[in-house]
């Protein structure tokens, strides 16, 4: 191993960032520096944890940054720490040029407006006990919004999202996975954010509902320009859906940099390794990978 395979940031090159407005000083929409989350432990049986380590990130706006790695890495707890939901210790979180990083309860109902998420599970994610429609009015009335402002918005988002004006009235068990997962962005869309924390929002799902929902994904980008923190362990997903691509690897971001270049030539030993564990529906390359994974094993 080399010194440039230890450095977080071996795998910026900025040659390959040219395109986006992430890494561009000062475009950034969102600004996250040397950020450590250390989660405080509770007597000898539960140690403190060290989550995230010094992660540095930027996302422009309307663009799609894809944060991978294993289960444990720190990639939720990256996502939490940016709803103001994680223990910072350090480091600043920007949002729009404003320090969030430690925002107050009402500055973050503020913010809730430019910062949504949609969660993995949208069997949990929903309230089984509301309608459709007053599941998709609640972040609108929490804002203000009158009752026939409210009406006019949940029906343009089921629009949106390919539902019929009816489902409104239905009841989250009434739909499949898919479906639920397209109400909960729905829900995330309502305030119009400018961010969308997306955590593992398509791994519950089977392989062609998740290519819709991907797909849904990059055309509400097109019609609204809002920006995604795209979460996953999956690395073909990712390479689908995003412009840059960061790699995160026991807390640490190990490599960032151009989707396709970090997803088909990775720098970073890990990321080739989780290349290698991910599917790919082509078998030549399918086998290709399987003999250069046992290369490097
Ligand atoms: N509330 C918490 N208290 C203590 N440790 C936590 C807490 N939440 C997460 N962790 C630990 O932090 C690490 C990162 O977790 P997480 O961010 O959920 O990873 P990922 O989303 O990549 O699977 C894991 O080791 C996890 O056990
Ligand atoms: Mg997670």
């Amino acid at each position: 191993m080399t010194d440039a395979d230890n450095h977080p940031d071996s795998g910026n090159r900025p040659d390959t960032d040219r395109t986006e407005t992430g890494d561009r000083p000062g475009a950034a929409l969102l600004d996250v520096r040397d950020l450590n989350v250390v989660y405080r432990g509770s007597g000898w049986r539960r140690p403190s944890f060290h989550a995230l380590h010094d992660v540095s990130i930027r996302i422009g706006a309307g663009e799609t940054v894809g944060l991978v790695g294993e289960s444990g890495s720190g990639k939720t707890t990256l996502g939490r720490a940016l709803l103001g939901l994680a223990p910072v210790s350090s480091g600043s979180v920007t949002f729009d040029g404003t320090d969030i990083t430690r925002a107050g309860r009402r500055a973050r109902r503020a913010l809730s407006r430019d910062i949504q998420v949609v969660f993995q599970d949208p069997y949990s994610s929903l309230n089984p006990a509301m309608s459709v429609e007053s599941i998709l009015a609640e972040p609108l009335r929490a804002q203000g919004t009158s009752r026939a402002e409210a009406s006019v918005r949940i029906g343009e988002l089921l629009r949106q999202i390919g539902l019929t004006a009816d489902a409104g009235r239905r009841y989250p068990r009434e739909f499949s996975g898919g479906q639920r997962q397209r109400i909960a962005i729905a829900r995330a869309l309502a305030l119009e954010p400018r961010l969308i924390v997306c955590d593992e929002p398509v791994s519950a799902l089977d392989l062609s509902t998740q290519a819709r929902i991907l797909d849904l994904l990059i055309d509400i980008q097109q019609q609204t320009g809002v920006a995604y923190l795209f979460i996953s362990h999956d690395l073909s997903v990712v390479r689908y859906i995003c412009h840059r691509v960061a790699v995160m690897f026991k807390g640490r971001i190990v490599e960032t940099g151009d989707g396709a270049a970090v997803t088909s030539d990775p720098h970073h030993p890990y990321t080739r390794r989780l290349l290698m564990a991910s599917p790919l529906p082509d078998p030549v390359r399918q086998a290709e990978r399987r003999r250069r994974y046992a290369a490097l094993a």
